[in-house]
């Protein structure tokens, strides 16, 4: 294996932008439009001492993101050279699985993943979200307030998720349940054990009971994955698709409730809910600086040479925000990068725009007369260099009671109560008997520390 490049000429670290700091998180496009005027590639550190190259323009991305030759993913000899407990370290150490993999061992995962999550019914998929979505709104409709990131943007991906795999309302009230106890660093090392247990359970549940849910596509699949690799496939599903979905839905929210062209309820706004997400995915992108690769070699980019094993970052945000594309976006298309590009492109963005639409629709359609609680230049973004975050959501609206609202919604169905209210779960103990996995076990599951990170907000 080849060793980190020590010849690399350094650069000075007061030279470096950092993307941790509150600057950053103010101000992301004034940054952006400051670093793209000293060319497509700038010196930035990720962390206290940890350097990377951000990629700024679209060109220059897709041309990266194209060539994973020169550009692959394995992070292995770049983690040797950070400190472990730097915070973005769990979000970029190496890890046995797709996101981490090149060449056929990558074709090989992704391809599983490919194919169980086409075999998810868009009807299914669009029931699921609707009801999962409803059983959070039946919490918070009745006061009259809420906080559309973490009572709804936050959880509902989980409860999508957690369908998704086929977990059973049991398993998922629990693993909710460690999730928020996590979110909240309360109890956070039973937390930890609980959720691996879940995740393991769930494995174990659908090979021996197969049913029509991903979990059970995933282990029929002809890739042959054992256990320790379906586990490495959930725990990748959920970590890349929870942090990112909730802060599409938020993001979207946000812009629906603040901007004039998208004011009024469902039927008198002026533009649909798939032009608010389009918009965000465009220019507030959920993952913002992402899509890491690591040269394992110098490498030759935009007129500069890179050195090894530094990370090279795409600026998703900057890149879709090029002013080099401004006519490619009035013609509406979709060209951004927010779900990359080449290989390693998001396989559920189909799944992830139902979830962003859907979710959108059902609040917006259930609490039509919503107001933001505070003007929307005063909502707090939260630090870090890769997710473009709200820290909260906050809304008004006239008080709801749920009696009614169950009556009219849903026609008297009991797709309100097809899951617990959220404060039972978030309040009730752990209560299950089940056989859980001792700590030991848990820190032995591959990625595992990683999905708690990621499901933590770092
Ligand atoms: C708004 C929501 C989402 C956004 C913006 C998003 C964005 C992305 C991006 C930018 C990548 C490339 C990462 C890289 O190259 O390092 C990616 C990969 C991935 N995403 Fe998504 N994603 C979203 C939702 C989801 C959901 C809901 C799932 C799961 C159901 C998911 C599963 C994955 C997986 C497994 C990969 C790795 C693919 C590979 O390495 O070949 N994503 N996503």
């Amino acid at each position: 294996m080849t060793r980190p490049d020590d010849s690399a000429a350094p650069v000075c670290p007061m030279r470096r932008t950092p993307l941790h700091d509150r600057t950053f998180a103010d101000d992301p496009d004034g940054v952006y439009e400051s670093l793209r005027a000293e060319g497509p590639l700038a010196d930035v550190e990720l962390a206290p001492g940890v350097p990377a190259t951000l990629v700024l323009d679209y060109d220059t991305a897709l041309s990266v993101l194209r060539d994973p030759a020169r550009f692959p993913k394995d992070s292995r000899v770049w983690q040797r050279t950070v400190p472990q407990d730097s915070p973005v370290v769990a979000m970029m150490m190496y890890r046995d699985n797709v996101l981490f993999q090149d060449g056929p061992e990558h074709d090989r995962l992704r391809e599983a993943i490919t194919d169980a999550l086409g075999r998810v019914d868009s009807f299914t998929l669009r029931r699921y979200v609707r009801e999962s979505a409803e059983s959070l709104i039946r919490d918070f409709a009745p006061k009259g307030e809420a906080d559309l990131l973490n009572d709804y943007a936050r959880i509902l991906p989980l409860l999508v998720l957690t369908k998704l795999f086929g977990s059973p309302p049991e398993i998922t009230s629990r693993m909710v349940d460690a999730i928020t106890a996590l979110w909240d660093g309360v109890d956070t090392e039973r937390a930890n054990l609980e959720l691996g247990s879940c995740v393991a359970e769930v494995v174990a549940l659908r090979r021996e009971h197969p049913a029509a849910d991903v979990t059970t596509w995933l282990l029929e699949h002809e890739a042959g994955l054992d256990d320790e690799e379906m586990i490495q496939q959930l725990v990748v599903l959920m970590g890349a698709g929870a942090e990112p979905m909730q802060n599409l839905v938020a993001n979207a929210l946000r812009l629906w409730l603040s901007d004039e062209r998208f004011a009024g309820n469902l039927s008198g706004g002026r533009l649909p809910v798939e032009d608010a997400i389009d918009e965000v995915l465009w220019q507030q992108p959920p993952l913002a600086n992402y899509a890491i690769t690591f040269p394992p070699q110098e490498v030759e980019l935009a007129g500069r040479v890179l050195p090894a094993h530094q990370p090279v970052v795409i600026g998703i945000a900057a890149a879709n925000n090029d002013p080099a594309l401004c006519s490619a976006r009035r013609d509406g298309n979709r060209a951004h990068l927010a779900w990359s590009a080449g290989a390693h492109t998001c396989p559920a963005r189909g799944t992830a725009r139902m979830i962003a639409s859907v979710a959108m629709e059902t609040v917006l359609d259930t609490l039509p007369d919503m107001d933001l609680a505070v003007p929307v230049e005063r909502l707090e973004w939260r630090t870090g260099p890769f997710h473009r975050a709200l820290t909260a959501l906050p809304v008004h609206f006239p008080p709801v009671p749920v009696s009614d609202r169950d009556e009219e919604a849903t026609g008297g169905s009991d797709s309100w109560s097809t899951l617990p209210a959220r404060t039972q779960w978030t309040r009730q103990g752990v209560t299950s008997t089940r056989r859980r996995r001792s700590s030991a076990d848990v820190d032995r599951l591959p990625g595992w520390n990683s999905l708690v990170e990621w499901l933590r907000g770092r």
